[in-house]
């Protein structure tokens, strides 16, 4: 790669109390790409994409945005370098409709004499949330329904259009086909590689596989709490990937994949 990465961090470290979640990790981004993070349930992977979207403070490490470093506090600073996020427990609200919920938090008002009432601009947030729907396919009967009418895989959609409407720089998306059928989960794959199209690089974090190696540009493997290693989904096979998650595998010095038990052995014995 010779593109500057978009989102970047080395040496990130996240600990509770004795719980050492995120322990030095690394992590690239690049321009346009798709980059798969897969790893074992506890590896970190959550708390990894919660320190590059603000939603955690690492204790040590840096993260860059574009090659400038950058202190995220909270969600809200992340957001406003273009960064969206769509959490593994999903932050919709279900009782407020399509439009209210894709700009939750940042709700349109009117202006002129309505300015000083603060009233919210509901016409103009519908028109946009619908145009943003229909760019990216996602069919949904009306845009004034309740969240909470709308199937597991149109939530999904909702809070992906969202983010995929408000990022700039970079989307990334915590297991988000994890809780939907087949047929959804197509929908949400299609959906990110339209984001990719529009040239957004792309996060997702799944363990589904067949999924990851359908739409990943690149695999990055983490183990752990660190990044283990980085592969393409082109040269190497599903067996190998689910190898370097388990530790049964590892990138060697020569940059091939070997196996590990005969480095796990040596010093043992005397
Ligand atoms: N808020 C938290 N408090 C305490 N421990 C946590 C917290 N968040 C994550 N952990 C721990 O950190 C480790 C990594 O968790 P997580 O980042 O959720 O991994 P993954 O998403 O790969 O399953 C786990 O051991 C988990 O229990
Ligand atoms: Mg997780």
């Amino acid at each position: 790669m010779t593109a500057e990465p978009t989102l970047s961090a080395r040496g990130l470290v996240k600990r509770y109390g004795r719980v050492t979640a995120i322990d030095g990790a690394d992590f690239d981004l690049y321009p346009g790409e798709v980059l798969a993070v897969v790893g074992d349930n506890g590896a970190g992977k959550s708390s990894l994409i919660k320190a590059l979207s603000g939603a955690l403070v690492p204790d040590a490490g840096e993260i860059k945005v574009d090659g400038a470093t950058v202190h995220f506090r909270t969600p809200i600073d992340a957001r406003r370098y273009g960064i969206e996020t769509v959490y593994q427990d999903l932050a919709v609200a279900p009782a407020l409709d399509i439009a209210s919920n894709m700009f939750l938090g940042r709700e349109k008002r009117l202006g002129g004499p309505w300015s000083v009432f603060r009233k919210l601009d509901t016409a103009t947030m519908r028109t946009e949330a619908q145009r943003i729907l229909d760019e990216l396919g996602i069919q949904i009967k009306s845009i004034t329904q309740p969240v909470e009418t709308l199937s597991g895989g149109q939530r999904q959609g909702v809070a992906v259009a969202r983010a995929a409407a408000f990022g700039t720089k970079a989307v990334i998306m915590d297991e988000p086909t994890a809780a939907l059928g087949v047929a959804e989960s197509g929908k949400v794959l299609a959906l990110i590689d339209r984001i990719r199209g529009r040239g957004l690089p792309v996060v997702l974090i799944s363990h589904n596989m067949p999924h990851v190696f359908d739409i990943a540009d690149r695999i990055h493997v983490h183990r752990l709490g660190k990044r283990a290693a980085v592969v393409s989904p082109k040269t190497h096979t599903m067996n190998q990937v689910v190898g370097l998650i388990t530790g049964a595998l590892r990138i060697g010095a020569s940059g091939e994949v070997e196996e590990v038990e005969a480095a796990v052995h040596t010093g043992l014995s005397s």
